[in-house]
């Protein structure tokens, strides 16, 4: 393309894709490629799902974005479907339009509520693409490494005491920004026990738990959302990507309280985008597809078929370092083995099969994200295909 700028990082791998539909994309000469990557993670009813593609053109027939100063009762619908997925009653909701925006807010409405200098975060979170938790400043964050974490003996027990929790100077922390599983895209899954332990601290001196859940939300895990894993409670849960199943809607939700404090409080944000009627049309009819599919728990099975081939398909191939998941999310690191990129070949490999796969030569994985409706056949599919590929002279 001539006119669009080229800053998204990622080599391009297929410019004809005219027509998606389910799990899959068609390109102008009618290929099918399957999607394990649900675009980038969003599209977990599957592409151009009908009941969000009918919901659209019904709204779109009457009112698309308003603006601040009319009000519609399609926002209250949908924050009511968000707040019924969550354990805040009576909580509120605000909808934006991107899941960089809805952490960005949750990130200023803690700031503003506990007046604290420094938020934590996990050193390996993505959080968002600009501001505060795009930067994470030094000055404003405080970023645990949990590296060591991962094979501490402790880790189920893990205690204030031990001096790696002790360096973490909770009193000036107003926040834990959780982002429970995902890490940039790389399936890291943090200790339970540790997770337990900076919550819970964080929360004794007074800060909040916002759980950023833009990726795992929604039944990407297998369950609702990632921080169910955890055991937390949350006080900001910000959503994304598949609340709008392709069409830009997110949402930060908020408990009861915290939604009362700011209120009083007078906190004022606003822009454009916000609670459009559109988008909340949407967010309400993925929550109800969710919902009546039975999709999450669908895509909780299927991820244990996905995960259990891949582990197999480590035992057979030496080049498998690791294979990590959680419900259908799921990343395989290649060994470097002298070369500089082993994973882009095989994703180039792949696509050539008919899998489109998500791919982080920084990282030397694979990944591997399709919508939670994904048939197990298509998943066959890919895991027969990763086979032979990882079987061929690189
Ligand atoms: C965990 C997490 N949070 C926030 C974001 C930002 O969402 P968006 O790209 O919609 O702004 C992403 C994007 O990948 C993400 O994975």
């Amino acid at each position: 393309m001539d006119h669009v700028l080229d800053c998204s990082g990622y080599e391009i791998a297929k410019t004809d894709i005219v027509r998606a539909e389910g799990a899959y994309l068609f390109d102008a000469g009618g290929r099918r490629y399957v999607d394990f990557e649900s675009g980038v993670w969003c599209t977990a009813l599957g592409h151009n799902h009908p009941a969000v593609r009918d919901a659209i053109r019904a709204q779109l027939e009457r009112v698309s974005h308003l603006g601040y100063r009319v009000e519609s009762s399609l926002a209250e619908d949908a924050a009511v479907a968000v707040l019924d997925t969550l354990p805040f009653p009576d909580g509120k909701c605000v909808f934006l339009a991107s899941g960089s925006e809805a952490v960005e807010l949750a990130v200023q409405i803690t700031r503003r509520l506990t007046g604290k200098p420094l938020l934590l975060s996990l050193a390996d979170s993505y959080l968002a693409a600009y501001g505060s938790a795009a930067r994470r400043d030094l000055s404003e964050w405080h970023l645990f490494d949990w590296r060591e974490c991962a094979g501490c003996p402790r880790a189920a027990g893990c205690s204030a005491e031990c001096i790696r929790l002790r360096a973490v100077p909770f009193d000036r922390i107003g926040g834990f920004a959780f982002e429970p599983g995902n890490a940039g895209g790389t399936v890291r899954l943090p200790p339970r026990g540790l997770v337990r332990r900076l919550a819970g601290s964080v929360a004794e001196h007074g800060g909040l738990i916002v759980v950023d859940e833009v990726t795992t939300g929604l039944g990407r895990t297998g369950l609702w959302y990632g921080y169910q894993h955890y055991d937390l409670a949350p006080d900001l849960v910000a959503l994304g990507k598949g609340l709008g199943n392709g069409y830009p809607v997110s949402c930060v939700a908020m408990t009861r309280a915290i939604g009362a404090r700011l209120e009083k409080d007078r906190f004022h944000y606003a822009q454009s985008h916000q609670d459009d009627p559109l988008g909340c049309v949407i967010a309400r009819t993925v929550i109800e597809t969710l919902r009546c599919e039975g999709l999450i728990e669908r895509g909780a099975r299927t991820g244990d078929v996905l995960r259990d081939g891949l582990q197999t398909i480590a035992r057979t191939h030496d080049t498998v370092r690791e294979v990590r998941g959680r419900g259908l999310m799921a990343v395989v690191e290649i060994e470097e083995t002298g070369r500089t990129d082993p994973v882009t070949p095989l994703f180039r490999k792949l696509l050539d099969r008919g899998f489109l796969v998500g791919c982080k030569p920084a990282a030397s994985l694979l990944r591997f994200y399709p919508p939670l409706g994904i048939s197990n056949d298509d998943v066959g599919g890919l895991l027969t295909a990763f086979d032979e590929v990882l079987g061929e002279e690189p």
